[in-house]
């Protein structure tokens, strides 16, 4: 079983406002969504920027602050072209936001 680790406390999120946040050694944006809490890497893979969490949500869609790039924070995939981003799996936990313990993503050629 793996590890959870605490992101942030659930009543610190405001609707549709994403949230940056040091996770080991990774930053995640957490976004709330009516009920559901969504947990991304903050990485945009445009330009390896860590600013999703300032990104505009429509719906589920999240386009990224820089240059437009849309997101599905639900699936983590990217709207107009293949791949996309990080997600993980939310466990809400004594009113904490759970993930499990992210791993260093390995680069490609690794
Ligand atoms: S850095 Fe996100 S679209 Fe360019």
């Amino acid at each position: 079983m793996t590890d959870l680790v605490k992101v942030i406390e659930l009543k610190k999120l405001r609707p549709r406002r994403g949230v940056a946040v040091r996770v080991q050694d990774i930053e995640v944006a957490v976004f709330l969504i009516g009920e559901q809490v969504h947990v991304i890497e903050n990485l945009c893979p445009h330009q390896h920027i860590p600013v999703l969490a300032d990104g505009e949500l429509e719906g589920n869609i999240l386009t990224c602050p820089m240059h437009g790039w849309q997101f599905d924070v639900t699936s983590g995939s990217c709207v107009h072209a293949s791949g996309g981003l990080r997600t993980f799996p939310v466990q809400i936990v004594k009113g904490d936001v759970m993930i499990p313990m992210p791993e260093e993503e390995k680069p490609s050629w690794w």
